[in-house]
C-alpha cells in the first residue's frame, strides 16, 4: 500500500442518548484497519446520501438490534484507493458503492448483515470492505446521484420487479425510496400513481413530471384512499403496490392491488401494529395476492440496477433534496426525522 494514504478516518458514531435534544451522533476520529486484509478495498467516499432508516436508528427506533454506537449510514459512493494483495475485480480508481446488506451477495445466503444496525455503516470519509461487499458504480452519475444507489435504488428496484410495460404501480410517499420507485417505473413504461399526506408535495412532484401525468391520492385528507384508487383502475386495483407505511395501511393497500397482484412490503412508518391486521390473511387469500417482502437487494441486485441505469443513462438530480457537507450529519438526520424532504439528503465529502 503507497505510504501517502491515511491511517485514521473520520466517522459519525451514534450517542445512543435519546433524551430531548441530546445530539443524537457524533464525529470521531478513529483508526483504520490497517494493514488491508488481502481481499479488502479502502475507498475514499465521495456522498453519502441519508434514509428514514438512518433517523429511526438514531433516535432508537429500529425494529431490529443495532450494535452500540455503530456508525450511521447505508448508502455511500467512493472511490478505490488502495486494494489488498489478493484483490481480483477492483482496482484503484475505480468507482463503487458497498451493498446494504453484506451478507446478501446472490439473494440466496440465509442470513442478513445491515450496515449501521448489525455491523457499521458508511457515513465517513473512509471506508475498508471485502471486495466481495461492493459493486461498480454507473460511469456517467455524479458522486451525489451515485449514493442513492444502494438503498434507495436497490429497494425500488427490488420492488418493482414482475410487471411489465403498461401495467399499473401504486407508490406511497415522496421519501427516498418513493421517488427512486417513481423515476424507475416511469423509464420502465409504468402508470404510476403517488400517493401523499401533501397536496404541496404531489403538485410539486406532478410539475416535475408532467409527461405523461401523473395520477394522485392524499392519504390524510382522503382516508379511504384505497376506494380511490380502485376508482382510478376501474374497480380493479393497482398491478403491484410499493407499501411503506407497514401496519396501519398493508390492509388498504391489498384491498386496491388486483386480484393476483403484487404488494412489495418495503417499510414500516407508521408502526407496528394496528387492529386492521386481522383482515390480512382473508383478503390475501380472496385477492390471491403476492405478498413479497423487500430487503433492499444482493449484490446481484445492485449490479443489475447499475446496468439499467447505465442502458437508459438515467439522471437523479431531479430527485435529490437537498446537498448538505458531511459536517451537518446531525441536522440532516432530524431533517429527515421531521419528514420535510421529498426524495434524497445527501452528505457531501
Ligand atoms: N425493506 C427495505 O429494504 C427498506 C429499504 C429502505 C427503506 N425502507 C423503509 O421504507 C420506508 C421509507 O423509507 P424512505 O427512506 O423512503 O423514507 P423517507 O425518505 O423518510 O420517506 C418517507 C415518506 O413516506 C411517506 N409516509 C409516511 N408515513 C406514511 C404512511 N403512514 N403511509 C404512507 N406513506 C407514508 C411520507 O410521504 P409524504 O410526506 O409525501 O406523505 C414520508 O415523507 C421506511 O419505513 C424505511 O425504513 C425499507
Amino acid at each position: 500500500m503507497p505510504n501517502d494514504l491515511p491511517t485514521t478516518r473520520r466517522a459519525w458514531r451514534r450517542t445512543d442518548d435519546y433524551a430531548p435534544g441530546a445530539p443524537r451522533l457524533q464525529l470521531v476520529t478513529e483508526a483504520l484497519p490497517l494493514p488491508l486484509h488481502p481481499t479488502s478495498v479502502l475507498i475514499k467516499v465521495h456522498a453519502v446520501s441519508l434514509n428514514y432508516r438512518d433517523a429511526n436508528i438514531a433516535n432508537g427506533g429500529n425494529p431490529w438490534p443495532v450494535t452500540p454506537h455503530g456508525v450511521l449510514g447505508n448508502d455511500a459512493a467512493g472511490e478505490v484507493v488502495a486494494v489488498g494483495d489478493r484483490v481480483r475485480f477492483l482496482a484503484v480508481g475505480d468507482r463503487v458503492a458497498p451493498i446494504v446488506d453484506t451478507a446478501n451477495l446472490t439473494g440466496r445466503e440465509p442470513g442478513r448483515s445491515w450496515l449501521a444496525a448489525d455491523e457499521d455503516g458508511v457515513l465517513a470519509d473512509y471506508l475498508v470492505f471485502d471486495e466481495d461487499k461492493v459493486s461498480k458504480l454507473p460511469d456517467h452519475l455524479d458522486w451525489v446521484n451515485c449514493s442513492i444507489i444502494p438503498c434507495a435504488g436497490v429497494t425500488a428496484w427490488s420492488a418493482l420487479k414482475g410487471v411489465p410495460i403498461g401495467k399499473t404501480v401504486l407508490i406511497q410517499g415522496t421519501g427516498g425510496v418513493a421517488m427512486m420507485a417513481l423515476k424507475l417505473a416511469r423509464a420502465s413504461g409504468l402508470r404510476v400513481i403517488l400517493s401523499s399526506s401533501s397536496d404541496e408535495k404531489l403538485a410539486k412532484v406532478t410539475r416535475q413530471f408532467p409527461d405523461p401525468p401523473i395520477e394522485t391520492v392524499n392519504y390524510r385528507t382522503n382516508p379511504a384512499w384505497e376506494e380511490q384508487v380502485l376508482k382510478l383502475t376501474n374497480g380493479e386495483g393497482v398491478d403491484l403496490m410499493v407499501e411503506v407505511g407497514g401496519a396501519s395501511t398493508i390492509v388498504k393497500s391489498m384491498k386496491c392491488t388486483r386480484r393476483g397482484g403484487i404488494v412489495s412490503v418495503v417499510g414500516y412508518l407508521s408502526g407496528p401494529r394496528s387492529e386492521d391486521l386481522i383482515e390480512l390473511i382473508p383478503l390475501s387469500i380472496d385477492r390471491r395476492l403476492i405478498i413479497r417482502g423487500i430487503d433492499a437487494g444482493s449484490r446481484h441486485d445492485q449490479e443489475d440496477l447499475c446496468a439499467a441505469i447505465s442502458a437508459t443513462q438515467l439522471t437523479f438530480d431531479d430527485i435529490i433534496d437537498s446537498v448538505e457537507p458531511f459536517e451537518s450529519a446531525e441536522e440532516a438526520v432530524e431533517y429527515i426525522w421531521q419528514g420535510k424532504q421529498i426524495g434524497k439528503v445527501v452528505l457531501k465529502l
